[in-house]
């Protein structure tokens, strides 16, 4: 039995050690995301609190978890919490010691928990807490006074419950509080009783919106003597109750009213009578489908400047509407007039606004202007029209005209479907700066007398229109534009060589794209001195840099000194002539996409000594050479050099793959759209993944291939001499080196000799040198004596001595040169030896051949170690195959046998 217990126990034992080994482990890998003093644990199906945190932790995040409680236990070892999110879990209780353990917590979010109930004792150590929000639960009721304790309670947000009433206590309390949020409750009525609790607090801000309110009782908002912004959206008061909460509102500190769709149908001269005493600042009535506004219904409300009635469905507005809003700077009118039936603006309606800045009434379709529309906006700046059809379509010199005192700085006409600006169109608005035509339909050519008075302009926007034609005089009268927007209008020019924008000088945005435009002129930018961003993309201007163009390329960017930023993108360019960009030395910004670029000149950038920005996308660009783009590149910020098909070799691309992996610059889509498309080997794959590293050393493999190379054919010429010419250069060698060392010679003449020649000869040839060399000697006139072996030979001595010092007595030595000779081992390995190491010796060409047959040279070369080019060709004697020149060798033996022996 014991040894069976044993035997049980053990692997209990063993699991006992391996988890008091492992699980530290396993719980110092916490999967709460700890960032300096805060903890995020949230989305992690906790059900516990985790214990392993660091214990200093100021925040910590347990929302959208699975807890059922907050056990102070675990929890008070972080004691230096400021904030604690335990929102979105299944909570329905918490503990009051929680506050006694983190005294220092701040900001609690319970939201979205399963509080119905909020007991007394809850929050009652939690006099620290700023911030509590207990929405999102099913609160459906207050009892007691729950929050009393909370003294610095700044937020409670307490929307989204069930709430029937606003009552949260009956005695004044949270004397902090500042804002408070009962938004989307079932609040019912605004009883006395209910904001008794609120009485002396500071309360700022009261969010009372998406509530059933159906009765508010007068003295509900009584106590709340600091209430700067009530919040009514999205509810049912209707035109009467609004009234009545306008008067429950009297003489308190209220400046900010939203009252927005909250069904009021109009508003008359009742309706903001409780405001009168007030100093509000604020209203918004938008989306209220208001229909009418009755003579003085704001003249309770003069300290008013900021009015907002956007999305109503006013039919009239007359000169007393807005009587009395003296103060007003922002009248927002945004689709204000009814969508169905036909409205009026009366004249003079807005005369009393006498302080009005911005007025908006955007989305107001047919707007009908008259001379006295706006009469009496003698403050206004800011005018928006947006999307307000305007009086047939044109703008004469009446259209505006009632804008004539206000000093207008900004008019935004776009989309008001404006067809033709008439002379004078603007004439009223001499102090405009900002005039913005876009989205319009305007056809016509300009001649410049549309835009007369406008005398301090700085920007005209008159993109997306439908067609306009620019004459030489179109912007004469704005001679301040900054900056003229162009784009998508069809554009042409009605004298070609006459540029419209002469005499723009403080131009510096110039928008001409999208409007195919084929042809411009040298000119066309001239004078343009403070340009700085010329915008040319989508235009069809590939021709004009063509070298191929008549006339050459056209370079119209002549002059832009200042030019920063400049777009050509799809242009269609598919070539750039090397001085395109010349001069053009503060281009930083460069947009070159979508052309058909291949090669650019190798001097295109010389003028731009560093790019900021860089856009080749979607050209034909095989290579990137260092080149063209290493000074390019030097302060390259972002580069786009996408979707080329770039070759991916170690000469096209090397030197930028390896740019690109070093640069700190931005490559959007480097991943993605840098794909190698040669060779075949790299096709598809991304320009990141070139392996340069068989290009590493191109450099210096080059020069060493050079050296190797050189070297290699050296040798191999050397060798090849050697073989070949070895014994030339080893002969003249051994003839320098005899002459340097001074050997002399004997007698140039003859008179120590006793032979003219030692004959050297094959046994069998004995016969022909008989018969052709030794009957010479008979020839009187000559005197020749040849010393012949057989002949001549001292018996009794030893025969190599005699052979040497025969060899010594004779002046020159004849070898007759047959098979036989070559075979006879006597003559090759003594005679011939001896007789070179004379010849050598004393520096004379003392050797005669005489080739009885015809032997190839290197078979002399191979059996007797001589050559034919070893002697001078007067040496080597060749015995004729015919008879009648046999006269003629003998001849040319007396000339070389009386030869000098000096090597000439
Ligand atoms: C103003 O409108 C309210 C609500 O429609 C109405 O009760 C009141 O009598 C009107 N006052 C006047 C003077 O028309
Ligand atoms: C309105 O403002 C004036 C001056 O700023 C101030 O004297 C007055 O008390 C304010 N009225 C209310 C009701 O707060
Ligand atoms: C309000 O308007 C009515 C007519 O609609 C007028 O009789 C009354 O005097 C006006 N009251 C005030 C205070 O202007
Ligand atoms: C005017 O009121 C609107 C809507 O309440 C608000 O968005 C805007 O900021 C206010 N403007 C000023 C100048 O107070
Ligand atoms: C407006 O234009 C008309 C003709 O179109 C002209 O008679 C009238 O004098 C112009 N008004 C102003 C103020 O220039
Ligand atoms: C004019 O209004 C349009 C539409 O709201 C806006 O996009 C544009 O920027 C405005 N123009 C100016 C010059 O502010
Ligand atoms: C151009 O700008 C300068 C400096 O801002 C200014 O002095 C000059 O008057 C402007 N020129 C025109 C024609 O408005
Ligand atoms: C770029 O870097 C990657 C990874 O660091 C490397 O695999 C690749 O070979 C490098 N390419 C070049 C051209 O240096």
């Amino acid at each position: 039995m014991s040894s069976m217990r044993c035997v049980r126990f053990l692997p209990l034992k063993w699991l006992c050690g391996i988890y008091a080994i492992c699980v530290p482990f396993i719980v110092s890998e916490n999967p709460c995301k700890i960032t300096q003093d805060k903890a995020d644990c949230s989305h992690m199906k906790l059900s516990e609190i985790p214990s392993d945190l660091p214990r200093d932790i100021k925040a910590l995040d347990l929302s959208h978890n699975q807890l059922k409680k907050i056990p102070t236990a675990n929890l008070s070892i972080y004691n230096q919490l400021e904030e604690l999110d335990v929102g979105y879990n299944t909570l329905h209780l918490f503990e009051p010691e929680l506050c006694d353990s983190l005294t220092t917590l701040k900001r609690l979010n319970l939201q979205h928990n399963e509080f119905t109930k909020i007991s007394e004792k809850y929050f009652l150590s939690c006099k620290n807490l700023n911030d509590l929000r207990l929405n999102y639960n099913g609160i459906n009721a207050i009892n007691g006074n729950p929050f009393e304790n909370l003294e610095n309670l700044s937020v409670l947000d307490m929307s989204h419950n069930k709430l029937t009433s606003t009552f949260l206590g009956d005695r004044p309390q949270m004397p902090n509080l500042k804002e408070l949020l009962l938004f989307s409750n079932k609040i019912i009525e605004l009883k006395e009783e209910a904001a008794t609790f609120l009485q002396n607090t500071s309360l700022q801000k009261l969010d009372l919106s998406s509530n059933p309110i159906k009765v508010i009782n007068q003295n509900y908002f009584r106590g709340l003597r600091s209430l700067h912004t009530l919040i009514m959206v999205d509810m049912q008061l209707g035109s009467s109750l609004v009234e009545q909460l306008c008067t429950a509102l009297e003489d308190k500190g209220i400046q900010v009213l939203l009252l927005i769709n909250v069904q009021m149908s109009g508003i008359n001269n009742t309706t903001f009578k409780g405001l009168a005493a007030t100093n509000l600042t604020s209203l918004d009535i938008s989306k209220n489908s208001i229909s009418h506004i009755d003579n003085d219904s704001f003249v309770y409300l003069p300290n008013l400047q900021n009015l907002t009635l956007d999305y109503n469905q006013v039919l009239l507005l007359s000169p007393y509407s807005f009587h009395g809003l003296s103060e007003l700077k922002t009248l927002s009118l945004k689709r204000f007039f009814s969508t169905s039936k036909v409205y009026k603006i009366e004249d003079l309606s807005f005369q009393w606004l006498k302080n009005l800045e911005y007025l908006n009434v955007d989305g107001n379709r047919n707007l009908d202007l008259t001379e006295k529309t706006f009469t009496g906006l003698n403050s206004l700046k800011n005018l928006s029209m947006v999307e307000c059809s305007i009086n047939l379509d044109t703008i004469t010199n009446k259209t505006f005209s009632s804008l004539s005192m206000s000093p207008l700085l900004e008019i935004n006409l776009t989309k008001a479907g404006i067809a033709k600006l008439e002379y004078g169109s603007f004439l009223a608005l001499g102090r405009l700066q900002r005039l913005d035509l876009g989205l319009n339909r305007i056809d016509q050519d300009l001649d410049g007398n549309e835009f007369i008075g406008l005398h301090q302009i700085q920007l005209i926007y008159l993109s997306y229109n439908n067609r306009l034609t620019l004459t030489r005089n179109s912007f004469s009268f704005v001679p301040s534009l900054q900056r003229l927007n162009l784009r998508k209008i069809k554009l042409t020019f009605r004298e070609p060589n006459l540029s419209p924008f002469h005499g723009l000088q403080n131009l510096t945005l110039l928008d001409l794209s999208n409007n195919n435009i084929a042809n411009l002129e040298e000119n066309i930018f001239e004078g343009l001195s403070s340009l700085r961003i010329l915008n040319l993309q989508h235009n069809n201007l590939a021709r004009l840099w063509k070298n191929a163009n008549p006339g050459g390329p056209v370079l119209f960017l002549k002059g832009l000194h200042n030019l920063e930023i400049m777009n050509l993108l799809s242009n269609g360019f598919d070539e750039i002539p090397a001085a395109a960009f010349q001069g053009l030395s503060k281009l930083r910004i460069l947009d070159l996409g979508e052309n058909n670029v291949y090669l650019l000149p190798k001097s295109l950038f010389d003028d731009q000594p560093s790019f900021y920005q860089l856009n080749l996308h979607k050209n034909l660009i095989t290579s990137v050479e260092k080149e063209l783009y290493q000074n390019v590149f030097s302060n390259i910020k972002i580069l786009d050099m996408g979707g080329n098909p770039f070759d991916c070799t170690c000469e096209s691309i090397a030197w930028f793959a390896n740019w690109v992996n070093t640069t700190n610059a931005s490559i959007p889509g480097l991943d993605t759209q840098y794909i190698c498309n040669t060779p075949s080997n790299y096709h598809g794959v991304s320009l990141k993944h070139f392996d340069n590293s068989p290009c590493k050393d191109a450099a210096p493999f080059k020069k060493c291939f050079i050296f190797t190379f050189t070297f290699t054919v050296a040798f191999i010429l050397v060798v090849f001499m050697i073989e070949f010419q070895g014994w030339r250069i080893q002969f003249y060698w051994n003839v320098s080196v005899n002459r340097i060392l001074g050997f002399r010679e004997i007698d140039p003449r003859g008179e120590n000799f006793r032979y003219d020649a030692y004959i050297v000869h094959a046994k069998e040839d004995e016969n022909w040198v008989e018969n052709n060399l030794i009957i010479l000697e008979d020839d009187e006139a000559c005197g020749l004596k040849f010393f012949f072996e057989d002949r001549d030979m001292e018996s009794g001595k030893p025969q190599l001595e005699a052979i040497v010092n025969s060899i010594r007595s004779s002046r020159k030595i004849i070898f007759v040169i047959t098979h036989y000779f070559l075979n006879d081992p006597w003559c090759k390995r003594f005679k011939i030896h001896h007789a070179v190491q004379q010849a050598i010796e004393q520096s004379r060409d003392s050797i005669i051949l005489i080739f009885l047959e015809d032997i190839p040279d290197y078979k002399l070369n191979h059996s007797i170690h001589l050559r034919k080019g070893m002697f001078t060709t007067r040496c080597i004697l060749t015995w004729p195959a015919q008879n009648d020149r046999v006269n003629a060798f003998h001849q040319n033996l007396k000339i070389a046998l009386g030869s000098s022996n000096l090597v000439t």
